[in-house]
């Protein structure tokens, strides 16, 4: 088998049932590389997963700086991929391919990981998969937990929020998203505007601890109205007007906004999950309806609380991959990579990197989308 640089796809085994593969992963802050091997029945085992996080090397600018980012994926990579190598005890003569997170995301971070990709593939004479990161969120759970298509995913990330019908590999529709904030992009900001630390999710989980969820009246922005879209940036604003009214802001009141946030972002993920369960079983009768949970996001306790409540009141299964893997990861990729490897999806050297790479093709541009390039 050998790889081609213009575009004619490589002769792949069409009975491919089993495969071990190497994901790359590098789309936002996250240096990551993992080998998963996938079973003849379709069962996924994760061999190593080395995940390296830039928090410190971004936590000065309150953010993620994408030259930053593509620097130090440069610096930490070709180690990352050996000891994920050498802790799964495999060769590249062993693998069935190299897959690597080929968009959306900041682009320098993307370029990366897909040339590294590129050149093990070349060298080691293996086919190469080209991997949507917003995909492998979507099918974590099939490694996971072996969830059967259809199903519906709630992604909530930095960047993107989101409920999307998976009714199959690389066959996606878009439900609901977020008309502007990314909800773990409201839980940064939130953090930042009450002096807590970065990334703002966990600090804002852990106040909240303390704090008292009804103490502040926070808005549930277009929870009124139809459909499953959603809006967070009004509700990061309420708390700033409230901290405002509270100065001098005390231990205390930082620890009843965070809470009252937390409740507030619950109640409408929520009642937005409920919306999402409904039509799922309007659409597939007979089916049981499952909701699957991805993003960082989704390490959050009281989000969780709400989305099991949804469940419950749908008489939905809920499954919430462990943390580890709801977060930014490599082994989703390499579980991606099988995915397509198995239906004889495998790209070309030349394909491109791709910043923006939606989901769902046919859905119109979201407003929300990738307003932090990356941040998925
Ligand atoms: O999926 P992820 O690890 O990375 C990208 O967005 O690329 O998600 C990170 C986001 C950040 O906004 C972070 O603040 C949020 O997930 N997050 C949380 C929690 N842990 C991480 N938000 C709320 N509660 C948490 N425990
Ligand atoms: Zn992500």
């Amino acid at each position: 088998m050998s790889n081609s640089l213009a575009g004619e796809k490589p002769a792949i085994r069409k009975d491919f049932f089993s495969a071990l593969v190497l994901g790359i992963e590098t789309s936002c802050d996250e240096t990551a590389a993992a080998i998963v091997r996938r079973t003849g029945e379709g069962r996924g085992e994760i061999l190593s997963n080395v995940v390296r996080s830039q928090i410190d090397d971004h936590a000065l600018y309150g953010g993620v700086v994408p030259e930053i980012a593509a620097r130090a994926h440069i610096a930490m990579l070709d180690g990352i991929v050996r000891l994920a190598m050498k802790d799964a005890d495999v060769a590249f003569a062993d693998l069935d391919a190299i897959a690597a997170t080929a968009g959306p995301g900041l682009i320098g971070g993307v370029i990366v990981g897909l040339m590294t990709a590129k050149a093990i593939a070349l060298a080691a004479d293996k086919p190469l998969v080209a991997v949507n990161h917003l995909e492998a969120h979507a099918l974590t759970a099939r490694l996971t937990d072996g969830v059967p298509f259809p199903y519906l995913m709630l992604l909530v990330s930095g960047g993107h929020t989101q409920f999307v019908m998976a009714r199959g590999v690389g066959d996606y529709v878009r439900l609901g998203f977020t008309i502007d904030d990314a909800l773990g992009e409201a839980f940064d900001k939130t953090a930042k505007l009450l002096g807590l630390s970065y990334p703002g999710g966990p600090a804002v989980e852990k106040a909240a601890r303390s704090g008292d969820g009804t103490r502040f009246d926070l808005p549930r922005p277009l929870l009124n109205r139809p459909g499953l879209d959603m809006s967070f940036a009004g509700l990061k604003t309420a708390v700033r007007v409230a901290a405002e009214r509270c100065e001098p802001v005390s231990d205390q009141d930082v620890s009843d906004l965070c809470a009252s946030f937390q409740e507030a972002a619950a109640d409408v993920v929520s009642s937005r999950a409920r919306r999402a369960l409904e039509q799922f079983s309007q659409t597939y009768p007979g089916i049981e309806p499952v909701l699957v949970m991805a993003g960082g996001v989704a390490a959050n306790t009281r989000i969780r609380e709400g989305l099991n409540e949804a469940a419950q009141a749908t008489g939905a299964r809920l499954v919430a991959p462990p943390p580890h893997l709801c977060t930014d990861n490599a082994a989703m990729i390499a579980w991606a990579g099988t995915e397509r490897l198995a239906l004889g999806l495998v790209d070309p050297l030349n394909v491109s990197p791709r910043p923006r790479w939606p989901l769902d093709q046919e859905a119109k541009p979201m407003l929300g989308e990738g307003r932090k390039g990356a941040k998925v």
